[in-house]
């Protein structure tokens, strides 16, 4: 076993909380509560295993570029951030959602060049381009429901899970972009250098998937 530790990336809020039960299933359980620290870097029960506590759109670039050796990360992020450098080869079927469009409830059709606003702006502007409609896109950071309400955008490009947030702010979706849930994101660089390690965790996370799906 090498020195140095694996470090996997999580982020805190639903990945954190969906994700620790199956890790814990795979031999990885953290010794202290993530909400209780300040530290962003957390010792295990696996005495080669470290996780660090990052912003969920951070995942991706740190797994890539070397700061964590995997992580796991909604789809929505990975579509939006790409895949270069990283391998995605599990799905843990955790925070379920759907990257939606949506608008105003029966709001008139638009003429000119449609606005939208997004915090997904490349997924945004491919799935648009796909469409064949050339779009003026408005990067966001959050509360993207706010923007037609207020005349900033035609169209949001964002999360929805129940459709609450859309229904109480007076939009409705009008397509569903694609599925997402969180996977598993290996950097290419870890799967060569340190590929046992990481299969055995991956084989036992996969164990922990299937035999959650089996209970449901
Ligand atoms: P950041 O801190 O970088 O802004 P965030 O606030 O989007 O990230 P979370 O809200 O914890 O972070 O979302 C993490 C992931 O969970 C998202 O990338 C998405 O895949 C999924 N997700 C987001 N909202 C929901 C939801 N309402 N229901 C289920 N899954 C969701
Ligand atoms: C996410 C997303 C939507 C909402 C959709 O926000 O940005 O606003 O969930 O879920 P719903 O369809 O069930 O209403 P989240 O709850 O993560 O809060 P955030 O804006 O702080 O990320």
């Amino acid at each position: 076993m090498s020195e140095k530790p694996l470090i996997i990336a999580l982020s805190k809020g639903r990945i954190l909380k969906e994700t620790l039960p199956l890790l814990k299933h795979a031999g990885i359980e953290m010794l202290e509560d993530p909400a209780a620290s300040r530290k962003l870097i957390f010792d295990t029960s696996h005495p080669n295993v470290k996780i660090v506590i990052i912003r969920a759109t951070d995942v991706p670039p740190f797994v890539q570029h070397g700061g964590a050796d995997l992580g796991v990360a909604g789809k929505d992020v990975l579509m939006e951030h790409g895949a270069e450098g990283l391998f995605e080869p599990l799905d843990l079927e955790i925070a379920r959602c759907k990257l939606m469009v949506a608008g105003l409830k029966d709001a008139p059709p638009v003429s000119g060049r449609l606005r939208v606003a997004s915090k997904f702006v490349n997924v945004a502007r491919r799935y648009f381009a796909q469409q064949g409609k050339q779009v003026e896109i408005i990067k966001l950071y959050g509360a993207m429901e706010l923007a037609p309400l207020v005349g900033l955008a035609d169209r949001i490009v964002d999360i929805v899970d129940t459709g609450n947030t859309l229904r109480a702010n007076g939009l409705e979706p009008t397509e569903v972009i694609a599925q997402v849930s969180s996977r598993i994101v290996v950097s290419r660089a870890s799967m060569k250098t340190r590929h046992g390690e990481i299969q055995t965790i991956l084989d036992k996370l996969e164990q922990a998937v299937i035999e959650k799906r089996t209970q449901q």
